[in-house]
C-alpha cells in the first residue's frame, strides 16, 4: 500500500501529525506532498520543526489567491505528482481549499481518497469550508468521522456506511502528546513567562466570515473592548495573518493596538498555544481546531461565530455560540467563567491515528 499524505495548512500539519507518527513506525511506503497554502514560518514550518515531522516529499508553492486561482493552481500541480507517485490512496485532513483539491484531483485520477474529520456540517453554505467538506465526503472512499453525529452526518446525505469509520479526532492525539512536550520544554516555559504574568484570557480570530466583513470584525472588536472593560484580565491574542490584513485595510488595526489590555502577538508554535491555552480562564474564537481544544483541555470557551460544525462541545457544555453580538458575548462569558470544567471530551481517546492506519492497512490486506 501506498499512500500520498496532502496537507497545506496549519490545522492540516497539526491534525495529521498523529497519523504520520503511527506511519514512521509501519512498513508503509508514504510521503508528504505540501501545497504550501500556508507558508509564513509561523503558519507552516515551525510546526514541521516542533512535531518533529519529516521534510515534504513535494513542496507545491501555491500560496494565497482567489478561491478559483488557489484551487485550480493545486489542482494542475498535484495531478502531476499523483501520476507520477501513483498511490493507492490520497489521505487529506479537514475542510480547506488544499482539501477540496487533493481529493478532486484524486478522485479523477481513480485514487481512493482516505477523509479525515469527514462529516463535519456547520449547515451553512456561505463559508468555503461547508462546500469544501461536502464535496471531499461524497468523493470519498474512507471517511473517518470523530463522532457519531458526524457519522450521522454522513448516513443523512446518502453516504454508505460501510465507508464511515468513527475513530475520534486526531486533535485528541496531538494535544495529549504535545501537552505532555510542552509543559517540560524549558524554552516554552520562558515563552510563556515572558508573554503570561497574570490571569488571562485567550483570543484567536480569522474566519473569513467574520474578518473580510467591516462590520462583522468592528462588532467583535468593540464586544472584546468591553469584556476587557468588565474583567480584570487581560486578552493574549496571536494573530492570524489574514487579520492582521484585514484590520489594516479596515483601518481598525491601530484601534485594536490603543487597548493596552489586549496583548497582540504574532502567530505561535503548537507547543507555545498549547500552553496558552491549558493556562487561560477562557478561550474566545472562531476557530475550529481551538474550539475542540479548548473541550479537550477543560478551558471555557466562547464562539464568535453563529453556527458551529463541533456541535459536541456545545452539547457537553464547554462551548458557547455568540456571533457578534456583544450583549451574547458579555452574558456567555459570564455563564462559562461559573462552568464547573467537568464535560467529557467528545472526541475520543488519543487513539485516532492509530486507528486511522490500521484500518487502511487490514484494507489492503487481501
Ligand atoms: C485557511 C482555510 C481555513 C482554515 C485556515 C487555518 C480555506 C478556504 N481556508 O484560511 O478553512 O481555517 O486556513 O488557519 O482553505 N497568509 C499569510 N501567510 C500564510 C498564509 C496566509 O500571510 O502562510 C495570509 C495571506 O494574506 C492570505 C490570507 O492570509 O491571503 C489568507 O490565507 P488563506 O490560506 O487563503 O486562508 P486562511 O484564512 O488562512
Ligand atoms: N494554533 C497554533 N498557534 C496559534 C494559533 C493556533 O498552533 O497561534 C493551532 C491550534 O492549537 C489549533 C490550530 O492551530 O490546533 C487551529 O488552526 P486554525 O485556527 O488556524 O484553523 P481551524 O482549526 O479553524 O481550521
Amino acid at each position: 500500500m501506498k499512500l500520498s499524505i496532502i496537507l497545506g495548512t496549519r490545522p492540516e500539519i497539526i491534525k495529521l501529525s498523529p497519523i504520520i507518527r503511527v506511519l514512521e513506525k509501519e512498513d508503509i511506503d508514504w510521503h508528504i506532498i505540501h501545497t504550501n497554502q500556508h507558508y509564513s514560518e509561523n503558519m507552516d514550518k515551525i510546526f514541521f520543526e516542533e512535531l518533529r515531522l519529516p521534510k515534504p516529499k513535494y513542496n507545491l508553492n501555491i500560496g494565497s489567491g482567489t478561491h478559483g486561482e488557489q484551487t485550480g493552481k493545486m489542482l494542475i500541480k498535484i495531478e502531476k505528482v499523483l501520476l507520477k507517485e501513483e498511490p493507492d490512496v490520497v489521505v487529506v485532513q479537514g475542510d480547506t481549499n488544499t482539501v477540496l483539491a487533493g481529493a478532486l484531483t484524486a478522485s479523477k485520477l481513480k485514487i481512493d481518497v482516505a477523509h479525515v474529520e469527514a462529516g463535519l456540517r456547520s449547515f451553512d453554505k456561505n463559508m468555503p469550508e461547508e462546500i469544501n467538506r461536502v464535496l471531499t465526503d461524497h468523493i470519498s472512499s474512507y471517511l473517518f468521522a470523530p463522532t457519531e453525529i458526524a457519522k450521522n452526518n454522513l448516513l443523512n446525505e446518502g453516504i454508505e456506511e460501510d465507508k464511515i469509520f468513527v475513530v475520534g479526532n486526531t486533535i485528541v492525539d496531538a494535544t495529549l502528546q504535545n501537552l505532555k512536550i510542552a509543559e517540560k520544554n524549558e524554552n516554552v516555559r520562558a515563552f510563556f513567562n515572558s508573554i503570561v504574568d497574570d490571569n488571562y484570557f485567550l483570543l484567536t480570530l480569522h474566519r473569513a466570515e467574520n474578518v473580510d466583513n467591516k462590520n462583522r470584525l468592528k462588532n467583535i472588536i468593540e464586544g472584546i473592548f468591553k469584556i476587557t472593560e468588565l474583567y480584570d484580565e487581560d486578552v493574549i491574542f496571536p494573530i492570524h495573518p489574514r487579520t492582521k490584513k484585514k484590520l489594516n485595510e479596515f483601518n481598525l488595526f491601530e484601534k485594536l493596538k490603543s487597548n493596552e489590555k489586549i496583548k497582540i502577538i504574532e502567530p505561535v508554535g503548537y507547543l507555545e498555544f498549547l500552553m496558552l491555552e491549558k493556562n487561560a480562564k477562557l478561550i474566545l474564537t472562531d476557530s475550529g481546531g481551538v474550539q475542540e481544544e479548548a473541550c479537550i483541555l477543560k478551558i471555557p470557551c466562547v464562539t464568535l461565530r453563529d453556527n458551529t460544525e463541533r456541535p459536541e462541545t456545545v452539547e457537553v457544555g464547554a462551548n458557547m455560540l455568540v456571533g457578534d453580538d456583544k450583549g451574547k458575548l458579555i452574558k456567555a462569558v459570564e455563564i462559562m467563567l461559573k462552568k464547573d470544567m467537568n464535560w467529557e471530551n467528545p472526541f475520543g481517546d488519543g487513539k485516532s491515528g492509530e486507528r486511522i492506519v490500521k484500518i487502511l492497512k487490514d484494507s489492503f490486506k487481501y
